[in-house]
């Protein structure tokens, strides 16, 4: 269980380790904190046919998804060696559908910590609710 922005960063930086990325050799981790304190990582997965690449974000939500998790406080995302690393367009939509009020954090381990609402990221989010 990740308490604060360090150890989520820490969760993401341990999660990045696994990403699978031949292509663009810039690997991602995030870790996504549940509202119950658990956390569930991901990585960014690639493919020969580039745009099935996968993001860390989108493997993280949908592995708590798939877990029957459905409520989330806080996504931590490392990567690369980038000071910040704010999830792309896509991702932001995806997770926007569980976790409108999520808040993201980026950074690298003992480094400085970036915080962001994803409604800051992502204004006027496109919604059926
Ligand atoms: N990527 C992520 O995993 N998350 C992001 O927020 C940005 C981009 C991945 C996709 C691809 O494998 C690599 O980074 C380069 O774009």
């Amino acid at each position: 269980m990740a308490c604060n922005p360090e150890e989520l960063i820490a969760a993401a930086a341990g999660a990045k380790e696994k990403a699978y990325a031949p292509y663009s050799r810039f690997k991602v981790g995030a870790a996504l904190r549940t509202a119950t304190g658990k956390v569930y990582t991901g990585c960014n997965i690639e493919n020969a046919s580039y745009s099935l690449t996968i993001c860390a974000e989108r493997v993280a939500l949908f592995q708590a998804v798939a877990a029957g998790e459905r409520e989330f406080t806080a996504l931590a995302v490392v990567g690369g060696d980038l000071a910040a690393c704010f999830p792309c367009g896509a991702c932001r939509q995806v997770l926007a559908e569980f976790a409108p009020g999520l808040e993201i954090i980026t950074g690298q381990p003992g480094g400085p910590v970036h915080r962001r609402f994803l409604r800051e990221l992502l204004p006027d989010t496109f919604t059926l609710k």
